[in-house]
Parts: C-alpha cells; structure tokens; sequence
C-alpha cells in the first residue's frame, strides 16, 4: 500500500516539480533521490499500469518507504551509477528524471547521523551507511592543503586557513570525533552573531566531501543526455549555489564546467534546452509552510534531438 511518509521527509515544490516532468502515464520515469518518496509517490499516482517508475538512494534508511508494486523499483545505490542500473533493468530510454539533491529531513533528524549542528553525535555524515569516510576521517585523516581546499570550495569559508589551524593544532593532542568537539573548537573563528550561518558552511562542506556529492551530480548529468529519451525532461532541485551552479552550466551551456560548444552555424550545442530560464523558487505558502524549501532552486530541462 502507498502510504504518504511525510514524516520522514516534506517533498519540495511537489505540484512544480511534477508539471515540470510533464508526465505520460505509460512511460519511464526515474526518481534519484527517493528519500522518503514523496516526488515518487506523486510521480507514481500519474502513471498507468504501463507506466514504470525507478528510484534510487543510497540511504538504506530509505527502504522503509517503498510499496509494492510491479512497475515500481527502489535501487540501493548511488544515482551516479544510473546508467548501468537501467541498463541491467533492460531499460535504454527514459521519459524524465527527477533529483531532489542533499540530505532529507529524516537524516538531519537522526541525531546519530552527525548532518546537524544542533545535536552532539559522532562526526559521521554519511549518506550511504556502507561508505568507508566518514566525516570523522576528513577532519582527523586529511592533511592540511586538502583540508583548506574543502573549506574553501565547498563551504567558501573566508578564513579556511585559520580554521584549519584551529583543527590541525587540536587534532595533533587527540581525534576529534564528535560534532561538539569540533564546533568546540572552531568556535572562536566563527564571526561575531554569525556562528550559526558559519558553522553550518563548515558542515556543508565536510557533508559534500563525505559523500562526494559535486562527483556524483556531474557523473549524474552526463548520463541523463544518455539514457533520455528526446522531449524528456530533466527536473533538478539544488540547495546551495556550488550545485546550482553545475545545474545551470549545463542546462544552458551544455557543459558542466560553463564551456560552450557551437556548431558550423553557430547554434550552441546542447543535450538539454532550459524550461525556464530561471530557476523556480517555492512559493510563498510554501515557504510559510516549509523552512526547507528557503533555499530550493528548480531548474526544469528537456532532452533535445
Ligand atoms: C532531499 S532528499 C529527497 C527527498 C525526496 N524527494 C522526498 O520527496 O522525500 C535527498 C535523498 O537523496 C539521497 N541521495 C543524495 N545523494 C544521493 C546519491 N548520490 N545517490 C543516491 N541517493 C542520494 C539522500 O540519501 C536522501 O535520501
């Protein structure tokens, strides 16, 4: 039986983002991020019994959100992976793909998942349980140039240096292993009624290298121009500008690093061509409704010829 988990996690831009795929009931559609399945329980309601939908997550915590039914799957595994799944599943095209990045709320909840700020837990973040780093690994393992590249490009933190300092000095007496030891101990480099805001890029940060998130979305974007069928549509919702920014490079540009290729007439040359030339952003009422979607970003695609 499908049942609404809402609990787990409140889908975001729920009616944008089905509008946006722009649904055939007998087609195939992938949901990459199913977390607690709310954008694939509405995909799902749209199809017929032709239809099929596939999901992913790599949280096995996800599992307990399934139903079940023949045209529907949950893969555990990473969504980078796409192609080779639906190649197993004997499935070349597809008729859209939802991603709805970054963690659910059902992880930042869990205390002992180290994702929050607010709960003293183990530095783990790992999304895939199975995965051998954890955050706890990149604070006490990494040296101090890797360290100060994830702080500057994944959190871009402005004193990635002197925090650095702070974490190599105390990491030097003994491992640093819970959150509140390293907030303890980056606290005096947070600015002055901004530490909230400032440790939240610390994390960030060390939550994007943990799970290798960047790699993962650029490896996921190229395979969509792969397995999508043309007119299918690519619907993605970002959280922070480090994955919006890849978003938009490549649904504008047809690259992910911004470089742009162009044909013999000068037409650029492009998987996708963008639905809306800005991204989508929740709706006041939802915003009243649903902190989480402050930050969301809907960027809407469809497969060329
Ligand atoms: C924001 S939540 C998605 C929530 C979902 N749309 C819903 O309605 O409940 C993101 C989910 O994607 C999963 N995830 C993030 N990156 C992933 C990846 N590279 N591969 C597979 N799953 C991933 C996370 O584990 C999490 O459960």
């Amino acid at each position: 039986m499908m049942t609404n988990n809402n609990s787990y996690h409140e889908p975001i831009m729920l009616s944008e983002c089905i509008n946006g795929l722009k649904i055939n009931p007998t087609g195939t559609y992938v949901d990459v991020t199913f977390g607690g399945g709310g954008h694939s329980r509405a995909i799902y309601e749209k199809l017929d019994s032709q239809g099929q939908l596939i999901a992913f997550d790599h949280d096995k915590d996800a599992k307990e959100n399934i139903w079940e039914a023949s045209n529907f799957k949950l893969i555990e595994s990473n969504f980078q992976y796409i192609k080779n799944h639906l190649k197993f599943l004997e499935i070349n095209y597809v008729d859209g793909i939802i991603a709805d990045l970054g963690v659910s709320s059902h992880q930042l909840n869990e205390k002992k998942r180290g994702f929050s700020i607010r709960y003293e837990s183990k530095l783990d973040m790992r999304m895939n349980q199975n995965s051998e780093t954890s955050a706890e690994n990149i604070i006490n393992d990494y040296n101090d140039i890797d360290l100060l590249k994830i702080f500057q490009n994944y959190g871009e933190i402005f004193n990635a240096k002197k925090l650095v300092d702070k974490i190599q000095s105390a990491r030097e007496s003994k491992r640093i292993q819970t959150t509140k030891e390293l907030l303890d101990i980056i606290k005096h480099c947070a600015p002055k009624n901004k530490e909230y805001k400032y440790f939240a890029k610390v994390f960030q940060a060390l939550r994007i290298e943990t799970n290798n998130e960047l790699i993962a979305l650029e490896n996921l974007l190229y395979q969509c121009e792969q397995v999508m069928k043309k007119g299918g549509r690519l619907v993605v919702i970002s959280y922070h500008s480090l994955e919006d920014r890849l978003i938009k490079n490549y649904m504008k540009r047809g690259s992910i690093s911004g470089e742009i290729k162009k044909d013999f007439f000068g037409n650029i040359l492009k998987p996708f061509k963008e639905i809306n030339r800005k991204p989508l952003k929740a709706s006041e009422e939802e915003l009243k409704k649903n902190n989480r979607s402050r930050s969301a970003k809907l960027r809407i695609a469809e497969r060329n010829g």
